[in-house]
């Protein structure tokens, strides 16, 4: 085809559809997976009689050694190949010549591409899994140490209730064992092997499918070869959860940044955790907690590419579906480097619970807590909530705080308030009193440290 126009064009425009058209330059991070798939599939083969044994033993020791001389760098991926299955291809077929070349038989590379990326996300779970890990275990660490730090609890970031920074870390503990399970969930789903879905048809050979499927540490096959080679499911469930996770980074971070400021200073980050400004001496910036904040947009960004390329996609195997690589590639890059320097900052940063008491102090924290004593006397809550609110009225029209009033000032705006009321709306009681199961109390703060500490078991 094209011999007349192949002159017109001539060789530059060969060259850049050929760039356009490769991959070799992002997906030769699955050579491993690449490899393994291959070796467990030219195994099939042989034990099938499809090749001989003699044959599939030379490919799959040849596969072997050059998975190893890649690993040891010894071999250089070529970047003139398309992809990653054809570079591999090419080595075994270069050193075993015709014996090379029967690798592929009842293969094509729309079903080792959707089994190398499986395998692929499949080990970069257990990284993300590690990472979140050691994140909750930062966080317990700092939760031991915090059980009894009061500081302002906020909501609409006003002060509203008060709790301790350990209760506060322990919220955060809470969505990364979520996140730890939708990755276990989405992986459980994607952890079927599309190997012998072929092209798009299946193939004529009687393969042995749940050999390699089982060889490849897979629970089973995919059911329906049209499915095996066109589902990229996988990759939206599971970006859909580092995303989630990157939200949840992004919160905590926003949190650190403003913890770490000078209008609140209930944290100090440690040196190695903080940049420093070319202009203001002065300056100590949380630069990772807001890069961590920032790349979240990015995963996002990967997640949104990837439902848009799937969208309005026809059976089978299509090209758009090379492009699901580098959006999950960046995804699972981005979430792993964040949890990375997360841990060891949230691990290294030094609360500052006298700021935190003092922060607490102010902003009548406590006025719920005047209203339930009025409520333990007998008074309906709605009532209790008036009288309360009026006394907050004064108080801020008179520059003081509900603990300042006398008791005969309390007693003007009801006669159930006894000396008693002054214990009752002390901070140490506002926080040891709420005994509510998953409150900020210490026992219920252990609770739920305990229960992180089994999960990460
Ligand atoms: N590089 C391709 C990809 O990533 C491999 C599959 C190619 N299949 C094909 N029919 N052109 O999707």
């Amino acid at each position: 085809m094209g011999k007349m126009w192949a002159g017109r064009f001539s060789k530059e425009l060969d060259g850049t559809a050929d760039d356009f058209n490769s991959s070799i330059s992002f997906d030769r991070r699955m050579f491993r997976q690449d490899i393994r798939g291959s070796i467990a599939h030219a195994t099939m083969l042989g034990s099938k009689g499809i090749i001989s044994a003699a044959d599939s033993a030379a490919i799959t020791a040849e596969l072997g050694a050059i998975l190893e001389e890649l690993e040891s760098g010894r071999l250089e991926i070529d970047q003139s190949c398309e992809d990653i299955h054809m570079f591999v291809e090419q080595v075994l077929t270069e050193r075993l010549g015709e014996v090379g070349k029967r690798l592929h038989t009842a293969r094509s590379r729309n079903d080792q591409v959707a089994t190398d990326l499986r395998l692929w996300v499949r080990d970069e779970c257990q990284k993300v899994q590690q990472g979140i890990k050691e994140v909750l275990e930062a966080i317990v660490y700092q939760a031991e140490r915090n059980t009894g730090s009061i500081m302002p609890g906020y909501t609409h970031l006003q002060r509203a209730q008060p709790v301790t920074f350990g209760h506060y870390l322990m919220a955060y503990a809470m969505m990364l064992i979520r996140d730890a399970g939708r990755l276990d969930d989405a992986c459980k789903r994607m952890n079927v092997c599309p190997l012998g879905s072929c092209a798009l048809a299946g193939t004529t050979f009687d393969l042995d499918r749940s050999m390699t499927a089982s060889a490849l540490g897979f629970d089973s096959f995919c059911l329906n070869s049209l499915d095996g080679v066109s589902d990229r499911d996988f990759c939206v469930e599971i970006t859909s959860a580092l995303a989630t996770l990157m939200m949840h980074l992004s919160r905590m971070s926003e949190e650190i940044i403003l913890w770490a400021s000078w209008e609140f200073k209930f944290i100090e980050l440690d040196d190695s955790y903080t940049t420093g400004s070319s202009i203001m001496p002065q300056k100590k910036n949380p630069d990772m907690a807001e890069l961590i904040r920032g790349k979240t947009g990015r995963v996002y960004g990967d997640l949104i590419a990837l439902l848009t390329a799937l969208k309005g996609l026809p059976l089978a195997y299509n090209k758009d579906m090379q492009e699901d690589k580098e959006a999950i590639f960046d995804a699972f890059d981005t979430a792993e480097m964040c949890l990375s320097v997360l841990a060891p900052m949230v691990r290294t940063m030094r609360s500052c619970p006298d700021n935190m008491k003092a922060a607490a102090q102010k902003g009548f924290i406590n006025a719920t807590d005047l209203a339930d004593y009025l409520v333990k006397q007998g008074m309906p809550f709605r009532a209790a909530y008036k009288v309360v609110g009026q006394m907050v009225g004064e108080c801020i029209a008179n520059h003081k705080v509900l603990e300042d009033l006398s008791l005969d000032e309390f007693k003007q705006h009801s006669e159930l308030f006894e000396a008693d009321v002054y214990e009752a709306i002390s901070l140490e009681t506002c926080v040891n009193k709420r005994i509510s199961e998953g409150g900020p109390t210490e026992p219920s703060v252990k609770k739920q440290i305990a229960y992180v500490t089994e999960f990460l078991k």
